[in-house]
């Protein structure tokens, strides 16, 4: 199939079109993102009824509100009557959503609940308010973490994510009232496809030491250690952690003491609570991405989204987390040492951002859109963990989990529906 031709795992062969193409683009906005359960809000950046955000899934505009009934609610940020966008704010509370045009007026679960004008209406049989809200998404959480879904017939979160969440437990699953994300939420531009920020979180430590060699140098006089025979790329259903098993690491980066401190007090309870080997990944020098568009850096403490704005064109929202019980002085210290480093004035992402432009503009280039790509890295890396779930690659200067990344991605792209989905 076409679908194949892209996308050739087996030999570690990308086409470059699915960087690039309309068409292919097009497709990826039907089946990814308007199929899969997509990161929207964090239970703690909405924490009373009428708080709302506005966010996007693939390039359909959301609201993401916390409802009369205290759940998440997702929906189209696009009036029904002749969809006008219903919200400006980016963030905010309310008690309803009124659309400027004609005063048609939804709830916080978008129902519609009222119109101007109502008598106009007047034995008007196809005017059925209870038809007529702003058309919702599924909504589930895992841990704090709401995720939306427009597919009617996509498996549940806890399927989607499979044993991926034995994982993000490493994150998400503390007694320390659960994680908080810090107020504020940086949005950026990249001109990239969607897709290369979200390969490079899922799997790529090869890049760390020669793309960030400047600035690692600077902050510590020497390269980090990437130990193969201790770190490791794990995959479920194209979701992926690459991960070394030192502890301390990512944390390093953010060059806080009070932040080292931190994580050591809390070592013993993080294995008492996750196991030896997951408690070594909670500080390690590691990323990660859940399919299609949710990276995280575990350690380091920020989630971020990629949301594609054409297959050039990515807007970058970045978040803080950390535990919510730690104290404020320690919160700080994050926001301080993340925009030192992952936001768009830190070191790091201007380091990535740079490659991930060129990667992309450079597929301008007719003769150079035919040429296929290398992600053949460890094609033999496959082993049996006892421990470690999923599927297991040795050391984590690998490609398996970018390959398993575009495997899932052809999967979905390939499937008329779920049921052809294969779980992998
Ligand atoms: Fe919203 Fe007419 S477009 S009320
Ligand atoms: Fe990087």
């Amino acid at each position: 199939s076409k679908v194949s031709a892209w996308v050739s795992v087996g030999d570690g062969a990308l086409d470059r079109r699915i960087f690039w193409q309309e068409d292919i683009y097009a497709l990826e906005l039907e089946r990814i993102f308007a199929r899969c359960w997509i990161f929207v809000a964090h239970d703690s950046q909405l924490p009373e009824v009428g708080d709302f955000l506005t966010s996007t899934i693939g390039e359909d505009a959301v609201i993401v509100s916390r409802g009369e009934d205290g759940n998440i609610h997702t929906f189209l940020n696009s009036c029904s009557h002749r969809g006008n966008r219903v919200c400006f704010a980016e963030v905010g509370s309310a008690r309803r959503f009124t659309c400027n045009f004609h005063g048609w007026s939804y709830g916080l679960d978008g129902s519609l609940k009222s119109v101007s004008r109502p008598q106009s209406y007047d034995g008007n049989a196809n005017f059925d308010k209870a038809r007529l809200g702003l058309h919702r998404a599924r909504v589930e959480n895992y841990k704090g973490m709401n995720f939306a879904c427009f597919d009617p017939d996509a498996p549940s979160l806890e399927e989607y994510l499979g044993e991926f969440r034995w994982y993000l437990d490493v994150i998400l699953d503390n007694d320390e009232g659960g994680i908080e994300f810090i107020d504020g939420n940086i949005k950026s531009r990249l001109k990239c496809n969607w897709k290369f920020p979200a390969e490079n979180f899922v799997g790529d430590s090869y890049h760390a030491p020669w793309t960030h060699s400047s600035a690692l140098i600077a902050m510590f006089g020497k390269q980090p250690t990437m130990r193969p025979d201790r770190s490791y790329h794990a995959n479920v259903n194209g979701h992926g952690w690459e991960f070394g098993l030192d502890f301390i690491g990512n944390a390093a980066t953010l060059n806080s003491p009070q932040i080292i401190e931190y994580l050591r007090e809390q070592e013993v309870k993080f294995a008492e609570r996750l196991g030896k080997i997951r408690s070594r990944m909670v500080g390690a020098l590691s990323s990660a991405n859940v399919f299609p568009n949710l990276s995280f850096l575990a350690g380091h403490n920020t989630f971020r989204t990629w949301n594609p704005k054409g297959p050039s064109e990515t807007e970058l929202h970045t978040w803080v987390f950390l535990n919510a019980n730690a104290p404020q002085e320690l919160k700080d210290e994050y926001r301080r040492g993340v925009m030192l480093t992952f936001s768009p004035a830190g070191v790091f992402e201007m380091d990535d951002g740079e490659n991930f432009e060129n990667c992309t503009s450079v597929n301008a280039g007719v003769v150079t859109r035919r040429q296929k790509l290398h992600v053949g890295m460890g094609l033999n890396s496959k082993i049996d963990h006892n421990e470690l779930k999923g599927n297991v690659y040795q050391s984590q200067i690998n490609e398996a989990n970018q390959r398993a990344f575009y495997q899932r991605w052809a999967d979905l792209m390939g499937a008329e529906n779920w049921a052809d989905v294969p779980i992998r």
